[in-house]
């Protein structure tokens, strides 16, 4: 079975067929990045607008390199939520259209079930069960996963969600958007020693994660020390090293105590914030001293793409499911 899947539902168009004999046949991903950059964040009309420009021209370019014709797609899954509104229906119009014209099922996909299951995508992929973090700019949660659909949400934010900690942070350090990738950027030139932040909500039990205050406590510490620091670049790059230290050792803590409660040997990370070369050094390092493993997606299936949602839309179609004619998409969705 092959499966198409579109992805729409923030600043990304992506696009991708996967087969569930040969794996992924191509991916293609378009970033708004350039149109919102302006703006500090994603603007949500201009997104939409976009969406609608850039999903066709994509369809056609993975289908032409994947060497398919529109009647060897057996399916097509698009992201159904959660999501910026106009967004996700540029997806599900599109999706829907091109299912019904081809006489194939369309399915709507929750976009972090869709992250979720990522990592299965690689070479080596994790056995079920296992934990799963997911960091993304709009969700963090820890699920418990026994299988496919079998998900119990362990933690998540009571607040912001790691990504869009980082997102508002580095707006306060005057960052260009997307935010995660240029505090990291400049986290990598700061001194870990100079600055400790605290690591919300790790001194009471329980999984679930607390990021606004770190957000405060940036705009506190900013506002002390570059007045009077005497390197202004070097001390804004302390900074950002502190707080990507004390979200990074937050989320390895709350894994590691996710991992020893569940008994689980196996941890998956994914969502955008995985991409973070840091986050993935100390959870590698946190599992082996678990005597257990990690698995991530590559980077570029770690930040919102096609693949996943083509496969997650392939583990549910395979499975038989269908959606009615008058499903729509959710901006919330609780997975
Ligand atoms: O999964 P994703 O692409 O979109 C959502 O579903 O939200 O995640 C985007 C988030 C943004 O908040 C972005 O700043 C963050 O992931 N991010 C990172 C890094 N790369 C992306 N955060 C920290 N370090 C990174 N290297
Ligand atoms: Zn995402």
């Amino acid at each position: 079975m092959r499966v198409l899947g579109i992805e729409t539902s923030c600043d990304e168009t992506g696009v991708a067929v996967y087969d569930g004999d040969r794996g992924l046949l191509a991916n293609a991903v378009y970033s708004q990045i350039a149109i919102h950059a302006e703006y500090g964040g994603v603007v949500p009309e201009l997104a939409s607008r976009d969406h609608v420009r850039k999903t066709l021209p994509l369809v056609r370019q993975v289908l032409a390199e994947a060497g398919l014709a529109a009647g060897d797609i057996d399916g097509v899954a698009y992201t159904a939520g959660p999501g910026l509104i106009g967004a996700l229906l540029v997806g599900a119009g599109f999706g829907r259209s091109l299912a019904w014209a081809w006489d194939v099922p369309a399915l709507g996909v929750h976009h972090m079930e869709a992250h979720l299951l990522a990592p299965l995508l690689e070479e080596s992929t994790p056995a079920f069960p296992f934990i799963a973090l997911l960091v993304s700019g709009g969700h963090t949660q820890l699920v418990d996963v026994a299988g496919v659909g079998r998900y119990r949400i362990l933690g998540e934010s009571l607040d912001d969600a790691a990504g869009e900690a980082f997102d508002k942070t580095a707006k306060l350090l005057d960052l260009p958007y997307p935010g995660g990738p240029s505090l990291a950027g400049l986290a990598e030139r700061g001194d870990p020693q100079r600055f400790r932040f605290p690591r919300p909500m790790t001194d009471r039990s329980g999984l679930d994660f607390s990021f606004s205050g770190l957000k405060t406590f940036t705009l506190h510490t900013l506002n002390e020390e570059l007045p009077r620091a005497a390197d202004r670049e070097q001390t804004r790059a302390d900074i950002a090293r502190a707080f990507e230290e004390a979200v990074v050792d937050t989320l390895v803590i709350k894994c590691r105590r996710a991992v020893r409660e569940s008994g689980r040997r196996r941890l998956i990370l994914a969502g955008g914030v995985s991409a973070n070369r840091r986050l993935r050094e100390r959870m590698d390092q946190m599992m082996r001293e678990e005597g257990g493993e990690v698995f991530y997606p590559r980077p570029g299936l770690c930040t919102d793409n096609g693949a996943m949602i083509a496969f997650a839309g392939w583990q549910r179609l395979r499975a038989g499911q269908c959606e009615p004619l008058a499903f729509s998409p959710r901006a919330r969705w609780p997975m």
